[in-house]
């Protein structure tokens, strides 16, 4: 082990088990970036108020901006053998710019140093995450300009419903995607507050400049309970919270097209790259990539469940219970983000099979509800046009009759409203055409949405 930042008190040393048990630098090493730029404004603002001497302060910084140059160019090798991130970049600095670096961590903690690092971290994956699912509802959205005109059975309780535009579907993919997107950008918001300077929990006597570092940091504002600013974990469950959201979202897409990819659907093939074999049945095709995104998302609400349950009993302060937040908060982002990656990838790899969905609209029980409103709209009641498109239904599936099979006469049976006319309305065409209501599925209106998400993703 390195050398402890709280090592003097101690009469021995600690347990090697202990060290590994309470280290946590092989998943808060990501934070390493944050961390350096952190103690850079926190350096800065130590020089400009007078806690140490200019010089000190002068290098501090330029050992971490070396520090920090290394870690880009991929030339940092982090010790494992750190405690944590805090610890192995402090010692690391010594190494690089003596006894000085000693001053760095005056007036600050690592308990307001993780809560920092954190929210940094946070803000710039919100960046990441939005830029993926745009990528997302971009790939979406070519692909339903590229079956624009395709009509598909629509389905509620998985059973077969009313025709709409495949295209129409895809929209509400994206319209859900914005939602996610506002969800994070709403969670930025309450992100965006500066905990350095917090120090352990109660501040300090030192005359630290909080709006300093807050504005070298390109935070909102500084936050103003020193003991809720360590304590507070609200920030990353509400992001897993918009995680699992985004998953269960992308659980429902991917449950969509595997089904669609199923023979007995038959709406579309996904390219032989985006799927795998089997290892007994030659036959094989299976769209493993759209199941493990369904599968992710059980995990990510683990994630949520986790840091929940993580936080619900613990008093109000710094525990160190809290360092076990950083690997669902991990797993639920590299997850989501690779999730969103390759979905937006799949999306290119589909070919919808016109013939095969068109064979499925043959059946004219998709067009009832048309039929309802044609009589409806004849002066006929709601209940008693459902009743009589009803019977009408219930006669031919026990005659093993079409619609489109029965003559005047029979029609006239079930009431003096219907007539040849109806038989209009058994064309998927005109079924869509007819929903013109705001946010129906009519080519036009679709259309319109088109293009507001065009020009809005551009
Ligand atoms: N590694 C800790 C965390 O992730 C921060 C260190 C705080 N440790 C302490 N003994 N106060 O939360």
């Amino acid at each position: 082990m390195t050398k402890k930042l709280w090592g003097s008190r101690f009469p021995k040393k600690t347990h090697i088990l202990t060290e590994r048990f309470t280290s946590s630098i092989a998943y808060d090493q990501r934070l390493a970036r944050y961390d350096i730029l952190g103690s850079i404004a926190h350096a800065k603002m130590l020089g400009r108020q007078r806690i140490i001497k200019g010089d000190e302060a002068a290098l501090l910084v330029k050992g971490l901006n070396s520090l920090l140059t290394d870690l880009k160019a991929g030339k940092l090798k982090i010790d494992l053998k750190s405690e944590d991130i805090h610890s192995f970049i402090q010692n690391l600095l010594k190494k690089r710019i003596g006894g000085v670096a000693d001053k760095l961590h005056t007036g600050r903690s690592r308990n307001d140093q993780i809560a920092l690092d954190i929210r940094m971290y946070i803000k710039e994956e919100i960046n990441n995450l939005t830029e993926l699912l745009t990528q997302l509802q971009r790939s979406v959205l070519r692909f339903a300009i590229d079956n624009k005109g395709i009509i598909i059975p629509g389905y509620t309780h998985l059973q077969r419903a009313q025709c709409v535009l495949l295209s129409h579907l895809l929209l509400a993919y994206i319209e859900a995607l914005e939602r996610d997107k506002e969800r994070l950008q709403d969670a930025r918001e309450r992100i965006d507050f500066m905990p350095l300077g917090s120090c352990a929990f109660s501040g300090t006597s030192l005359p630290l400049d909080r709006g300093f570092v807050c504005r070298q940091l390109g935070f909102k504002a500084a936050t103003t309970n020193s003991i809720d600013s360590v304590a507070d974990r609200d920030f990353i469950i509400e992001v897993v919270a918009d995680l699992a959201i985004i998953s269960v979202h992308l659980s429902r897409i991917a449950e969509d097209l595997i089904l669609w990819s199923t023979q007995e659907f038959n709406f579309i093939d996904i390219d032989f790259s985006f799927c795998t074999g089997s290892s007994i049945m030659p036959h094989k095709k299976n769209p493993d990539v759209l199941e493990l995104i369904r599968g992710l998302s059980g995990r990510i609400q683990g994630d949520l469940s986790s840091l929940l349950v993580l936080l619900k009993g613990l008093p109000t302060s710094y525990n160190r219970d809290l360092q076990l937040d950083k690997p669902p908060l991990f797993d639920a982002l590299d997850n989501v983000k690779e999730s969103l990656e390759i979905l937006a990838e799949l999306f290119e790899n589909i070919v919808v099979k016109k013939e095969a969905i068109a064979s499925h609209l043959k059946d004219e029980s998709l067009f009832t509800v048309d039929i309802v409103e044609y009589l409806i709209k004849k002066g006929v009641s709601y209940r008693q046009a459902h009743d009589i498109v009803g019977r009408m239904v219930k006669d031919c599936l026990d005659k093993g009759k079409r619609i489109s099979e029965l003559s005047v006469g029979e029609l006239k049976r079930f009431s003096p409203f219907l007539d040849l006319e109806i038989k209009h309305f058994l064309d998927p065409g005109v079924s869509v055409e007819l929903k013109r209501s705001l946010g129906g599925t009519s080519p036009q209106l679709v259309a319109g949405r088109i293009d507001y998400w065009r020009r809005r993703l551009k």
